[in-house]
């Protein structure tokens, strides 16, 4: 394993999973503009780098994140927020193109709860809380919160969730279908690890294309969704990896996928 990062984000290689751990525990995580910068600057380099397949995000046991930086964001006023375009940074997560499993316990909220939405899969801690609580600092979410968690657990709960500030626990979470798997706190990051080191193993074109596909379900509507779909069924014919998948298939051996 590899380990290289930044001030706010160490990152490891554990063979074709690049990991990316939030640290500034000394704030439950929060998310200020220079932990966002490192993070995305990383995932990009990840991205980048052929000998790595699936990222994870992390924290600590305590907090994936508390949410954005309270303290820093504080005495702005909406001119600052809109010169520093402090989104932009964010925009920029939904540009990757490998699956991101974001590893999550403890606190996850506000921006905490935004960025693990932002990622494709979730495995939790069994002591993770998932919440959006900006209403009790007088705000709402500005990174995606109201449209994501809509989006991922239904209007009503939704709506609870964001009008109360409430934070809610890893097992109602999962029946909302906010989350993917809960395991012990012990074992959530090595189960993140499996489930990502089986992803690896898979075809990378047609991992890269179904992730591009099922995240343009959320904003296109059937139809175009399906053209989409279609296209990029017949464009994976193209590559080494559909001859090679299907070849194996029909000699009952394994697939050796190349990435082409
Ligand atoms: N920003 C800055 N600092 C934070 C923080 C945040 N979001 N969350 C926690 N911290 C800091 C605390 O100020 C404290 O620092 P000090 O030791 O220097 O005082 C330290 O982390 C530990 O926190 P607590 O002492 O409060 O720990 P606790 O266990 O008693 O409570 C908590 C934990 C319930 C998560 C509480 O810290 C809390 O409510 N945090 C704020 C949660 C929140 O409102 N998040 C939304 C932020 S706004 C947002 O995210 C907007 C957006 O959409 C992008």
């Amino acid at each position: 394993m590899t380990k290289i990062g930044s001030r706010y984000v160490a990152v490891s290689v554990d063979g074709a999973v690049g990991v990316l751990t939030l640290n500034r525990p000394d704030v439950l995580n929060a998310l200020n503009r220079e932990l966002m910068q490192e993070l995305v600057a990383e995932l990009e380099r990840m991205d980048r780098d052929d000998a790595v397949k699936v990222l994870v995000i992390t924290g600590n046991d305590k907090a994936f994140a508390a949410g954005a930086d309270i303290r820093e964001m504080a005495d702005e006023s909406a001119v600052s927020l809109l010169l520093k375009r402090q989104f932009d940074v964010w925009d920029r997560i939904g540009g990757i193109a490998k699956p991101i499993i974001a590893a999550v316990s403890g606190y996850v909220l506000g921006g905490g709860c935004e960025l693990m939405m932002n990622c494709d899969l979730v495995v939790a801690s069994d002591t993770a809380r998932f919440g959006q609580p900006e209403i009790r600092i007088g705000v709402m979410p500005g990174a995606g919160g109201t449209q994501r968690l809509t989006r991922a657990v239904g209007q009503r709960k939704a709506m609870e969730l964001l009008l109360t500030g409430d934070a809610m626990p890893a097992e109602e979470a999962l029946r909302c279908g906010l989350i993917n798997k809960v395991a012990p706190v012990e074992l959530y990051l090595e189960e993140a690890l499996k489930l990502a080191r089986r992803i690896a193993n898979q075809p990378p074109l047609a991992v890269a294309l179904i992730k591009q596909a099922v995240r343009k379900a959320q904003d296109l509507s059937l139809a175009e969704g399906l053209d989409f779909e279609r296209q990029y069924f017949h464009l994976l014919f193209a590559s080494e990896d559909q001859k090679e998948g299907m070849l194996a298939f029909q000699e009952k051996r394994s697939p050796q996928f190349k990435g082409r």
